[in-house]
C-alpha cells in the first residue's frame, strides 16, 4: 500500500519524506488555505520536494472550467494529478482530461456506487473519505471494502485511494482491505511507528547497558 501524505506544509513533507513515508501528496483547498500562500506556488514547492503524484484541487464547479483549470495544473509538472469534487460536472472533466492522458482524482466520494461512477469516467485515482463518513455514523472502511470488491469484479484500472484517516486503525484497516493508496495527516504518521512496549524495551536495554563491563 502507498502512502501519500495529506498536507500542503512543505515542512511536513520535508520531514517525512526523509523518514521514508512519502509515495505522494494530496492537498485540498483547506489545506493549501492554512499555509496562507498561493496555490500555484505552493504546488510548485511540493514537486519539487517528492518524487511520486501530487493531488492538486481545482475550485470551479462546471466542466469546462474544471478542465482549463486541469491544464493550468497539469502544465506545472508532470506528477500532477487534477483533484476534481465528485458532481456530473466533474465526471464530465475527467473523461474529458483522461482522453488527453492527464491524470485525475476523484474527491468526496461517500458511496460505493459514486466510486463505480468514478472508474467508469476514468479516474486514475479514487478518494473516499473514512472520516468524515465514520464523524456521522457510518462506517468508511464498509465503504472502502465495497468499492475494493466492485473494482476487482469488473477489473477497472482506477485505484482506491483511501482519504479523510483520523487514526492508526484507519491505516491498518485500509491495509487489510487491499487499498492501493491511503492518504495520512502527518501527525498520524507518527503515530503509525510508536508503540509503548517499543520505548519501554528500549528504556530497558539503557539501564542493562549500564551493567556490561567496560
Ligand atoms: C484527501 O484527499 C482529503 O482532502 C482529505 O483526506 C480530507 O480529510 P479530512 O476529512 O480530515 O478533511
Amino acid at each position: 500500500m502507498k502512502f501519500y501524505i495529506d498536507t500542503a506544509d512543505i515542512e511536513e513533507i520535508r520531514a517525512a519524506n526523509s523518514r521514508g513515508w512519502v509515495d505522494g501528496v494530496t492537498t485540498n483547498p483547506t489545506l493549501v488555505a492554512k499555509t496562507g500562500r498561493k496555490h500555484e506556488d505552493v504546488i510548485k514547492d511540493i514537486c519539487r520536494e517528492v518524487n511520486g503524484l501530487i493531488s492538486a484541487e481545482v475550485l470551479s464547479t462546471e466542466a469546462n472550467a474544471m478542465v482549463k483549470e486541469g491544464y493550468e495544473l497539469a502544465k506545472i509538472h508532470d506528477n500532477i494529478v487534477v483533484k476534481i469534487p465528485m458532481s456530473e460536472d466533474g465526471l464530465i472533466a475527467v473523461k474529458k482530461l483522461a482522453s488527453e492522458g492527464i491524470k485525475t482524482n476523484v474527491t468526496l466520494v461517500f458511496s460505493p456506487i459514486q466510486a463505480l461512477m468514478v472508474a467508469k469516467a476514468g479516474a486514475t485515482l479514487c478518494s473516499p473519505f473514512v472520516g468524515r463518513l465514520d464523524d456521522i455514523g457510518y462506517s468508511g472502511m464498509n465503504l472502502i471494502s465495497q468499492i475494493i470488491q466492485i473494482y476487482k469484479n469488473y477489473d477497472l484500472p482506477t485505484q482506491v485511494l483511501v482519504a479523510s484517516i483520523r487514526h492508526p486503525i484507519h491505516v491498518l484497516d485500509a491495509a487489510m482491505t487491499g487499498a492501493h493508496i491511503v492518504t495520512i495527516p502527518y501527525k498520524v504518521m507518527q503515530q503509525l511507528v510508536n508503540h509503548p512496549l517499543t520505548d519501554k524495551g528500549i528504556a530497558q536495554f539503557l539501564v542493562d547497558a549500564q551493567k556490561v563491563p567496560q
